[in-house]
């Protein structure tokens, strides 16, 4: 049974200011068909991300004014230090600035040039840090992921074979770490269940390597398994997670996601000799140990953040939330890859506009198309990334942030949906006009294909896809 039951009533509102179709064509053409390049009071309801744009709780606000700023051994600290330790069992508690900060720290001291590092799926900044290290990212993600309709209950689960093989391959000398991504976003934000992450560390301890979970959605995984797993019915998510935790060796974690924060982000592991030097590079680059590059009311925050998203009335709805958007898409034969994610769904843009080859960007001009029809803010990607066996697929994703929006906002977004495909003959491609060199998503620069799709131009800016979202 699907319960909606929002587990909260709303103290603060923000208005949305309306726009009509004709601004909108203009906000369009300027920002280059690239919605990042969009100003958000120009959006109506925005699911670029899930990402810090969470609603925070009234305990969350109230803490705020508890933040001790003190440069060093601060209170807010200890508090995050606690609440971390206690739900992920990991004794080291190193804070940064947001995911990425604590990718690039754990990376640039647990990797040296030539290294592999296996993942399910690597998310665009994961793979950006392993590689600014010198080491490479492969993903071994497994098969039934890609097969984008059928709703398997695991599809982020890695392939243990594909694992063993690449260990037999690069051994203990070249593998400093394995990472799984819990929930997989790269993977249509699939979960992975405990089964893999036990396959997973036994397969790792055999050679003694690490294993360490990028946990930006721990919470929400934790209940998929509580949901879809054997055995695990009668326990809480917090003991789910507890127990993912304690397969791992440690974890990077962007507070930004189930931390229900804004900004935020930590490292969390067992081994202090690792963390002591991890220390050492935060305090080059973020701040001293007790701060990482956050005010004090930020860890505040977060420390209340982590605990709200554990509660499993939240991820009840926030689940449930998500799982009827993509039964209602899929209603109206929106093809989205199935199952949806906790917290996203993702329209399958080359299926919806089969008319349109790979080279004029289905997934953009789809985005583009969602905006001006509705003013709806979403985020093209491509699936499977980095995989080359399969022909690379674009997607819409539509990311729902946490406590912001309700059904009333999404009822709106499945009807300009459903007239968006009712007229997708009509939606023309496009083609790119300006590629950065680097995280081209936030930046590439589109417009309107008025030639035809063959021309080679296009085929060139194919080959300089973006890839990365948030
Ligand atoms: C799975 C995953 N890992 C890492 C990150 C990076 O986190 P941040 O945006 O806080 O740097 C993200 C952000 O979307 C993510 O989804």
């Amino acid at each position: 049974m699907v319960s909606r039951f929002a587990p909260f009533r709303i103290k603060v509102v923000e208005p949305i200011r309306m726009s009509t179709r004709v601004e909108r064509e203009r906000f369009l053409k300027q920002a280059g068909f690239n919605l990042f390049g969009i100003d958000s009071e120009s959006v109506l309801i925005d699911l670029l991300t899930d990402s810090g744009m969470s609603a925070m709780s009234a305990r969350q606000w109230g803490a705020l004014m508890q933040g001790d700023e003190s440069y060093a051994g601060g209170a807010s600290f200890r508090r995050f230090q606690a609440a971390v330790q206690d739900i992920t069992g990991f004794e080291h508690v190193i804070p940064a600035h947001q995911g990425r900060a604590a990718e690039r720290i754990l990376f640039s001291v647990m990797c040296k040039p030539g290294d592999v590092v296996p993942g399910n799926t690597h998310f665009d900044t994961t793979r950006a840090n392993i590689e600014h290290s010198g080491a490479s990212a492969v993903n071994l993600l497994c098969g039934e992921a890609l097969e984008l309709s059928t709703a398997y209950a695991f599809k982020g689960n890695m392939d243990v074979a594909a694992l063993q093989g690449t260990l037999d391959r690069f051994g203990r000398g070249r593998i400093p770490l394995v990472m799984l991504t819990v929930t997989n976003n790269s993977a249509g934000d699939q979960p992975v269940s405990m089964a893999n992450l036990r396959a997973v560390k036994t397969v790792l301890a055999r050679h003694g390597i690490p294993l360490f979970l990028d946990a930006c959605r721990f919470s929400q995984n934790a209940y998929f398994i509580q949901q879809r797993e054997a055995g695990y019915q009668r326990a809480t998510v917090r003991e789910i997670a507890r127990e993912m935790f304690s397969l791992a060796d440690g974890c990077t974690m962007s507070a930004k996601k189930d931390g229900l924060s804004n900004i935020g982000g930590f490292i969390a592991l067992g081994d202090g000799e690792l963390a002591r030097r991890m220390k050492d590079v935060l305090i080059l680059t973020e701040g001293f140990p007790t701060y990482g590059g956050l005010a004090g009311r930020d860890l505040e925050a977060i420390a209340i953040g982590l605990e709200e998203g554990l509660d499993d009335h939240y991820l009840q709805y926030h689940a449930d939330l998500t799982r009827w958007l993509g039964e209602r898409l899929s209603a109206v034969g929106v093809p989205i890859i199935q199952p949806p994610g906790g917290y996203a769904v993702f329209i399958n843009a080359s299926a919806l506009l089969p008319h349109l080859p790979a080279t004029a960007f289905p997934g953009h001009a789809l985005a583009a198309e969602l905006y001006l029809e509705a003013g709806i803010r979403t985020s093209a990607t491509r699936f499977p990334s980095a995989h080359v066996p399969l022909r690379e697929i674009d997607l819409v994703r539509l990311a729902l942030p946490s406590r912001v929006y309700s059904t009333s906002h999404l009822e709106y977004v499945v009807e300009a949906v459903a007239r968006v495909y009712q007229n997708r003959a009509a939606i023309g491609g496009l083609q790119m006009v300006y590629a950065p060199p680097v995280l081209q998503n936030f930046t590439a620069r589109f417009a309107r294909i008025t030639r035809s799709t063959t021309d080679p131009d296009l085929e060139l800016a194919a080959a300089i896809t973006p890839r990365s979202h948030t």
